[in-house]
């Protein structure tokens, strides 16, 4: 709620409680609204009556300090930005937790199955990367909130890994399936050129690679959450508001 009829609320609300506190104080110089009871515990109507105001205007005063902490337009990623955001984040997830529950199978249809589904998904990651860099390339983010430098540079830091990851990994997955001998057709409609010969010693540090790189992956996501959290609990920052839509 915004606007007039919340500023109008908020407002009525604050005159209440601050009548009521005057009054509690006993400066009222009326001395028959002064309360005899405290009013978080007033049981009478008239004393329900006052509960029901000061929460209100507890509410609307911590429902104010939320919208100082909600960034401007400007301070914000687009729309573009913020579903590229989503969309991946959920993505890379998935095609971690599937890679790592497909390996671990016997040999089997459903095994070969989830193989596929994993190739595709991960391409499918490769490809809304490049759009994702190209979109970021030409579209400046919003600048850093205020914290200190060595916070910022690694925050740079943590954002170039990814990005670069985001790459390796299926690139890595990639060639590897090319080695060992299984070309991707992407989604059984798409055949995706091999550009690695297949070779057996090859497609072994090409498998290495792709966990060691997945894991690596894994890692930096980990630093990445803990810092977001760290922003949103400790800092109460409105980092996290700026990776989200505007609230209308
Ligand atoms: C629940 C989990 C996550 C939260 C809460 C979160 C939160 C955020 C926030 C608040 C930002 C903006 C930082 C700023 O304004 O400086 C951001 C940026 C970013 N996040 Fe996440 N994130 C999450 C998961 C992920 C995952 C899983 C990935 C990738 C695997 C990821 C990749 C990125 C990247 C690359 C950026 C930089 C965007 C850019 O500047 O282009 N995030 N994230
Ligand atoms: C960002 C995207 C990707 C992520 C996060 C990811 C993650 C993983 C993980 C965690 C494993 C398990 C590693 C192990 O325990 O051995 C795995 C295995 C595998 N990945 Fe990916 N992967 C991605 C993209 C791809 C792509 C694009 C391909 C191929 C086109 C691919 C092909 C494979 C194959 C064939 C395996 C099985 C290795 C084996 O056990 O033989 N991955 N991946």
């Amino acid at each position: 709620m915004t606007g007039f009829p919340f500023r109008a609320a908020t407002l009525v609300c604050r005159a209440s409680a601050w009548l009521i506190f005057v009054m509690q104080c006993g400066h009222a110089r009326d001395r028959q609204f002064k309360f005899s009871e405290p009013w978080h515990q007033a049981t009478s109507t008239a004393g329900r009556w006052r509960r029901c105001i000061v929460k209100v205007s507890m509410k609307s005063n911590s429902m104010q300090e939320k919208n100082y902490a909600s960034p401007a337009e400007s301070d914000r990623y687009g729309l573009v930005a913020i579903a590229f955001h989503w969309l991946l984040a959920l993505a890379i997830v998935c095609a971690f937790l599937l890679g790592h529950y497909m390996s671990d199978l016997p040999l089997s249809m459903t095994r070969l199955k989830l193989f596929s589904w994993h190739k595709w998904l991960g391409v499918t990651i490769l490809a809304l990367s490049a759009l994702r860099l190209l979109w970021r390339l030409s579209h400046r983010p919003p600048v850093d909130l205020p914290m200190p430098a060595w916070q910022a540079r690694a925050a740079h830091l943590t954002h170039g890994l990814l990005y670069l990851l985001f790459f390796a990994v299926p690139l890595a997955g990639w060639a590897y399936s090319s080695a060992a001998g299984f070309p991707i057709v992407w989604f059984g409609v798409l055949p995706l050129p091999d550009f690695v010969p297949v070779d057996k010693a090859l497609a072994a540090s090409l498998k290495e690679a792709h966990e060691l790189l997945a894991n690596g992956l894994a890692l930096v996501v980990l630093l990445h959450l803990a810092a977001a959290l760290q922003h949103q609990f400790l800092n109460r920052d409105g980092l996290l508001q700026r990776m989200l839509p505007a609230r209308r």
